[in-house]
């Protein structure tokens, strides 16, 4: 399944299949880490300023270490180098080393973990499924990318299960909040509209980048708490992340919506060109 992955682990690359990390790290007992997945596109990570700054407050946020970029950079250049791969994802994780098997640490030094592989590229268009758990925006890790993503993988599979590509979550206050990978911004009469980091979600480097570059263009794009039912109206949707940058949603669950919708095809256009322009905005 990951024959195409290249796997860089503290140092070396490894064989994808072979074990390379310690049982008793703590990223694998208890998901103490944080991650970072990038766009690849012909070789080159997207982003990559912004996403080391993420990966720096996530890992604050855990109250572990601040992370040696130096050894992010050397995993980054060697999962790379060589490879040309067109489209694809490089993910890197840092987690808290070796630790005892519950939940409180011990003084190990952090794991580097970096990947790349070639990625489907996304679909023009698809349908996203509303699942009936939330986001608590009020957690110690709200707005931490860590490597405690279970929650979303049980979304995500009940979301493929109904046909979706994406599972939408509302927050405790039943907010709009976002997809299990994904941020979600909604066009109600003419106005794109997404939700505000304070429900929880994640400050995602595509829809960051989004609403810079709408706005740079004129358009009018606002952060605004939103009821999980404007999804029930909306004239259109659209998720942006790292792999499907801006992705039009032509249904949430039974309700089918044009895909894309003018807004749409206007951020998706504006985020393509602009990040054609340029690898590392
Ligand atoms: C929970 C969550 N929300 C949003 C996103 C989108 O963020 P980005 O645009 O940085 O990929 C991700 C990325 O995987 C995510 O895990």
């Amino acid at each position: 399944m990951n024959d195409d992955v290249r796997v860089w682990v503290d140092g070396a690359l490894v064989e994808p299949a072979q074990p390379a990390i310690a049982a008793l790290d703590h990223g694998v007992t208890v998901g103490d880490g944080v991650f970072e997945t990038c766009k690849v596109v012909d070789g080159q990570g997207f982003a990559l300023t912004r996403h080391a700054r993420r990966l720096d407050r996530s890992l604050a946020g855990l109250g572990l270490p601040a992370a040696d970029h130096a050894v992010i950079a050397e995993g980054i250049a060697a999962v790379l180098s060589g490879t040309a791969i067109p489209f694809g994802r490089l993910r890197y994780s840092v987690t808290g080393g070796a630790g005892p098997l519950g939940s409180d640490r011990s003084d190990s030094s952090l794991t580097y973990i970096v990947t790349a592989g070639p990625q489907r590229l996304p679909p023009a268009h698809a349908k996203v499924v509303v699942v009936p758990w939330t986001r608590n925006e009020r957690s110690a890790t709200a707005g931490l990318k860590t490597t405690s993503y279970a929650e979303n993988v049980v979304a995500l599979a009940r979301a493929k299960e109904r046909g979706g590509i994406e599972a939408v979550l509302a927050n405790t206050r039943g907010e709009l909040c976002e997809g299990t990978g994904s941020n979600i911004f909604v066009v109600v009469d003419g106005e794109l509209l997404t939700p505000p980091l304070e429900s929880g979600c994640l400050a995602g480097i595509t829809r960051e980048l989004t609403l810079e570059w709408c706005r740079a263009e004129g358009m009018t794009v606002r952060e605004e708490a939103l009821p999980l039912s404007v999804l029930d109206t909306a004239d259109e949707v659209f998720l942006t992340s790292s792999t499907k940058d801006v992705l039009p949603i032509s249904a949430v669950d039974d309700r089918s919506i044009p895909a894309p919708g003018p807004v749409t095809a206007r951020a998706a256009a504006v985020f393509a060109r602009m990040s054609k322009e340029r690898t590392d905005p």
